[in-house]
C-alpha cells in the first residue's frame, strides 16, 4: 500500500450523506471533520487529546496485560480502525515484527502530521462510516477500539460488516469498547447525564458498547466470544485507577466545547461539576468504574 494513503485527507474527509450528523454542526478544534458531518467524536484533535489517549492505551495494558484478545498466532496483516494516535499499531507492530499494521483514522495523527509517515505502520486517513478502503479479506486480523462514542446508533451493523468483509476467512475481529465512568459520586453522575444528552443529539447510545458480541454475530462472525470488565477509576485502583481517573476527568474537559455548544450548558457550571468529580475521586469516598466491553469472532472460512 502506498505510503501517500495517508494524505487522501481531502477525500476522506468530506462529509458522508448518509451519516451527516442531524444535529448542529459542532466547532471542534481540529476536527473539522465533525462540522462536515464525517465523524461524530466531539473531543478536539490536540497534544492533550493525543496524550490522553496514549495514557489510556497504557492503562490498558497494565490492567489487562495484553494488547491483543482474540486467539491470534502469527498475524501477517493488521488493521486499526479509529487508531487513534497510532499507539496500539506501534505495540503490535513490537509484538508481530513481522506483520503489516496499518491504522486508519478520520484524522491525521498529530505526529504523522508534523513528521510525515510513520516508519512502523501505514496510516490511512479513512472515515469507518462509509465502506472502508481496503479489498475484501484484505487483513488477517482487524481491531476496532474505543469507537461508541463516535458510532450512530444504525451505524454498528455496516461497520461491523465491513470489519468482517475486509478479514480474511479464518482471520479474527476484535472490538474493544466501553461506557462513561459509574459509581463515582454525583458530578460523574452529572457528566453520565450530560454525556448521553450530548450523544443523543448526534445519534449515538453509548450503552450499545455493551452488545459488540451480538454486533459480531449478526455481521456473520463465528466463535464470537465476549467479556466485560471494569476499569477502576481512583486511588482504590492503585495505579491504574489514578490514570483512568485522569483519563476521563481529561476527557470530560476536551469535550467542554461540545456540551457548551450542543446543550447550551454555562460553562462555570460544567468547570464547577467538573473540580466536584476531581474531589470526589480523590476523597476516594466513591468506587468509580469504566465498563469495559470486548469481544472477539472469526470470519468463516467458506467453501
Ligand atoms: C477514543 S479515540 C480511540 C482511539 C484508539 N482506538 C485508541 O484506543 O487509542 C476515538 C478515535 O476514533 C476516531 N474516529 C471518530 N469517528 C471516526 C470515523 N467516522 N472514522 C474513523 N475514525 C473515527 C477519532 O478520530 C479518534 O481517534
Amino acid at each position: 500500500m502506498p505510503w501517500f494513503w495517508w494524505w487522501r485527507r481531502n477525500k476522506a474527509a468530506g462529509p458522508s450523506a448518509s451519516v451527516a450528523a442531524k444535529s448542529r454542526p459542532l466547532f471542534v478544534p481540529g476536527r473539522e471533520t465533525v462540522a462536515a458531518g464525517a465523524s461524530h467524536y466531539v473531543v478536539p484533535h490536540d497534544h492533550h487529546e493525543t496524550n490522553r489517549l496514549d495514557l489510556q492505551h497504557s492503562a490498558m495494558h497494565e490492567y489487562f496485560g495484553t494488547h491483543v484478545f482474540a486467539p491470534v498466532a502469527d498475524p501477517q496483516r493488521i488493521l486499526d480502525v479509529a487508531g487513534g494516535t497510532g499507539v496500539w499499531a506501534k505495540a503490535l507492530k513490537e509484538q508481530f515484527p513481522q506483520a503489516q499494521v496499518t491504522s486508519m483514522d478520520v484524522t491525521v495523527p498529530l505526529d504523522v502530521q508534523e513528521k510525515g509517515p510513520p516508519s512502523a505502520y501505514t496510516f490511512v486517513q479513512a472515515n469507518a462510516l462509509e465502506p472502508l478502503p481496503f479489498p475484501d479479506a484484505a487483513f488477517d486480523y482487524v481491531h476496532m477500539r474505543f469507537m461508541f462514542t463516535a458510532m450512530p446508533v444504525t451505524m454498528w451493523p455496516q461497520v461491523v460488516r465491513e470489519l468482517v468483509r475486509v478479514t480474511t476467512p479464518g482471520g479474527w475481529i476484535e472490538l474493544v469498547e466501553a461506557y462513561v465512568p459509574r459509581d463515582a459520586g454525583p458530578a460523574w453522575t452529572q457528566l453520565e447525564m450530560w454525556a448521553n444528552q450530548l450523544f443523543a443529539l448526534r445519534d449515538i447510545d453509548a450503552s450499545l458498547a455493551s452488545q459488540v458480541g451480538k454486533f459480531l454475530r449478526d455481521a456473520g462472525a463465528t466463535q464470537v466470544h465476549e467479556r466485560s470488565d471494569a476499569l477502576p477509576l481512583g486511588a482504590y485502583g492503585g495505579r491504574v485507577g489514578q490514570l483512568m481517573a485522569l483519563d476521563m476527568a481529561s476527557v470530560y474537559r476536551l469535550a467542554m466545547p461540545a456540551f457548551v455548544q450542543g446543550l447550551g450548558l454555562d460553562q462555570r457550571r460544567i468547570e464547577a461539576t467538573l473540580s466536584q468529580a476531581d474531589a470526589e475521586v480523590q476523597r476516594g469516598e466513591y468506587q468509580g468504574i469504566l465498563p469495559i466491553y470486548i469481544a472477539f469472532g472469526q470470519r468463516p472460512n467458506r467453501a
